[in-house]
């Protein structure tokens, strides 16, 4: 039990971890250091710490803090612009989280469907896309949804990687689509290049709007700014969180020149959304990240880091399924132990996590250096000797 646990609604099950300390890839307790890798769910694509992230914070915190959307802010002003510049972007929607990102582009294909005449929004099996309402609609359905249905109406759910689901179903009542190119939560699924491919290809024909959750896959994780650039297409939408905000909190909805007519004045917005100290903290990260030099590394160490895991594979193929990976997000099926791999890996100071039932998910910071490759990869084969 965690020293606070009585206080909080009992909603997630905390480790008895008592950080003190981050830096870098690692997590330190009074006692003891942990490899994180999962960099903390996603967020720490430059691990903890970084100095240019925290210089950028204290510059601006200084200036002001908040001064609300009355106004419009210099530093939220270059980063809308530098999205805007540097993606397929034509306009920004700053929020708060993942969730929220999600929800905007929601709400702008809800009115362009209703515009149009157009009453279904597509999500597919395995997916996520956050916990309110409207992102819990458009996620494959958890135990708690039969316990707060209904959710949100006109949405239907179809197969992820089924070419005969988008072709029956993106059509002239198709407001819009919602998609991970891999599926994080899902069990880190990745999606076919030709299916990808052959939604942008239905979408477009048929006026529907293409949005893809970049939110875990997002900002380098995958070796390029945005995941869609792996399957050559372009999306009208992406939803962006985590990592935007340089470890703070901020998430975006970015909206191509097609679509950046629908919402207007009044139809959305967010007291907090696009907060001065989470833009100056997310611009300075995106830079540092949206670098061709960069991530061609990024690329280069998830190779090395595939052909290690393959290796592994070979020597274990008792309890190692299939490896799924796109750049730096990972996913390791285990055949059994699944249950327990997370607490062995903590033991020997590192920190991993389960999705999708029994895929052992990896999400490290994209900063990982080699000689923390190799420790990693030390304390996989102690823990497949203990599972
Ligand atoms: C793909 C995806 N979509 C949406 C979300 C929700 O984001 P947030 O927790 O910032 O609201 C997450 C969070 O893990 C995610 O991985």
């Amino acid at each position: 039990m965690t020293k606070y646990n009585e206080y909080f609604l009992p909603v997630y099950n905390r480790k008895e971890l008592n950080i003190i300390k981050a830096e870098g890839s690692y997590l330190y307790t009074d006692d003891g250091q942990y490899l994180d890798m999962i960099a903390a769910l996603g967020v720490n694509v430059l691990g903890s710490s970084n100095k240019r992230i925290i210089a950028a914070i204290e510059n601006q915190a200084n200036r002001y803090m908040h001064i609300s959307n009355f106004y419009e802010s210099d530093i939220v002003g270059e980063y809308a612009k530098y999205l805007s510049d540097n993606t397929f972007a034509d306009k920004i929607f700053f929020s708060n989280s993942g969730t929220e990102s999600i929800e905007a582009g929601l709400k702008l294909m809800k009115k362009y469907g209703k515009q149009n005449n157009k009453d279904v929004i597509l999500s597919f099996s395995k997916g996520f896309h956050g916990r309110s309402l409207g992102s819990l609609s458009v996620t494959a359905k958890t135990k708690i949804v039969d316990q707060i249905e209904p959710l949100i109406p006109g949405i239907k759910s179809i197969e992820f990687n089924n070419m005969h689901d988008i072709i029956e179903n993106i059509n002239d009542k198709c407001a819009g689509i919602i998609i991970e190119t891999v599926q994080g939560q899902g069990g880190v699924n990745i999606a076919d290049k030709d299916f990808i491919i052959k939604i942008r290809e239905l979408t477009e024909n048929f006026g529907a709007i293409m949005l893809i959750d970049e939110i875990q896959s997002g900002i380098g994780r995958t070796g390029k700014f945005f995941s869609f650039e792996h399957f050559g297409i372009e999306p009208d939408l992406v939803a962006s969180a985590k990592s935007l905000g340089g470890g703070l909190p901020l998430g975006a909805l970015l909206v191509n020149k097609k679509y950046s007519n629908i919402l207007k004045r009044g139809d959305h917005g967010s007291t907090f959304g696009g907060n001065p100290v989470s833009c100056a903290a997310g611009l300075e990260l995106v830079k540092q990240v949206n670098d061709e030099k960069f991530l061609s590394e990024v690329r280069e160490k998830a190779n090395r880091i595939n052909i290690r895991l393959k290796e592994l594979k070979k020597s274990h193929t008792d309890i190692i399924g299939e490896i799924k990976q796109l750049g730096m997000m990972i996913g390791i099926e285990l055949k059994y132990g699944a249950d327990k791999v997370t607490s062995l890996f903590e033991k020997e100071g590192v920190i991993v996590n389960i999705t999708g039932v029994n895929v052992l998910r990896l999400l490290p910071p994209l900063t990982l250096s080699e000689e923390e490759i190799d420790y990693f990869f030390e304390k996989f084969k102690i823990v497949l000797k203990n599972i």
